[in-house]
């Protein structure tokens, strides 16, 4: 028998509250019986995850408990640690994104994708608070929804109709923190150019026939309409510095460099056990292959947005 590298990144959970019974059985117990199986039978096996700890989903957590966003992380991180221990799920390495080697891993990718013409600057419309004198996430941001008029519509999306929306969208938008409307002024972004890798990510995802129906379903449907770039940074403090000048207010948005996070890790396993090249075996060697345990929400960002991250990184 052939023997293979398997690569297994299970996605990265968000440490802002408890692991429930949905995602061991969405993602992590299904990944966990398939590593031990690749071992049984003589593959070599790098079995990845990690802890998600930067952006909008652990800042709000820790509006609510009054307490700071590492104080959040700190504690889901180890209590998800804890979690994973008890129902004996191995991973070879639980990273965490706010380990300074994961920001300088994802700041080499949003330069290298910068300097190739990946990742462009551009402006956008955005919700500021003038009571608090800054822009607001999205999800700070809550209204009517214009669609099935729940009154409770977050700035991103409508948790009654399940749309998603543009702050822009609501009817009578507040702030969540200050309770005032919010104005809609320009800021300056970085872009993730998905239209200059629309061909090649087209090609390479009708070769994936191998991918669950539900998986090719959602991934041709969102790339129906052509694709369109991205904002890929933020006005907030909590995550990974933009590695530029004048972009002090800003970060990385969390979903580009939590992807990062399983390169992160692999990278981090291959030192710790004193072989720091061992990761890229799993990545270059055309024979390896690479299996990805996920959540359906997660499908877009793994099926279309980190392959062309990882094709414009070449
Ligand atoms: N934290 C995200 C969630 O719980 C998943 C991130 S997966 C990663 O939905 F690839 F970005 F890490
Ligand atoms: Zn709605």
């Amino acid at each position: 028998m052939v023997h293979i590298k398997v690569l297994i990144n299970c996605a990265l959970p968000y440490a802002n509250g408890p692991l429930h019974i949905g995602h061991i059985a969405g993602a992590y117990l299904g990944a966990d019986v398939f590593a031990r199986y690749n071992r049984l039978i003589g593959n070599q096996v790098l079995y990845v995850s990690g802890s998600d700890e930067y952006g909008t989903p652990i800042t709000v957590r820790a509006e609510k408990e009054g307490k700071t966003p590492r104080e959040i992380a700190d504690r889901y991180y180890e209590e998800h640690l804890e979690t994973f221990r008890n129902l004996n799920i191995n991973f070879d390495i639980f990273m965490r994104t706010t380990w300074p080697e994961h920001s300088d891993n994802a700041q080499d990718f949003f330069l290298k994708l910068l300097n190739a013409g990946y990742i462009e600057k551009g402006t956008m419309i955005a919700p500021y608070c003038r009571k608090i004198g800054r822009f607001m996430p999205d999800r700070y941001i809550e209204g009517t929804c214009p669609y099935c008029h729940y009154p409770k519509a977050r700035g991103d999306q409508c948790d009654n109709c399940g749309r998603t929306l543009d702050p822009q969208d609501l009817i009578d938008p507040k702030c969540i923190l200050s309770g005032e409307t919010p104005e809609f002024r320009e800021t300056d972004h970085f872009f993730l150019r998905l239209d200059l890798l629309e061909d090649r990510l087209k090609e390479w995802i009708s070769t994936r026939s191998f991918w669950k129906p539900n998986v090719v379903a959602y991934t041709q449907n969102f790339i129906s309409g052509g694709l369109k770039r991205r904002p890929i940074t933020r006005d907030i403090d909590w995550g990974v510095r933009i590695p530029l000048q004048g972009y002090e207010t800003k970060r990385i948005y969390v979903w580009f460099e939590a992807l990062i996070g399983y390169i992160t890790g692999a990278k981090e396993y291959s030192k710790r056990i004193g072989n720091p090249d061992l990761w890229k075996e799993f990545y270059f060697d055309p024979e390896a292959r690479n299996y990805y345990f996920i959540g359906k929400d997660n499908i877009p960002f793994h099926a279309i947005i980190w392959p062309a991250m990882l094709m414009g990184y070449g």
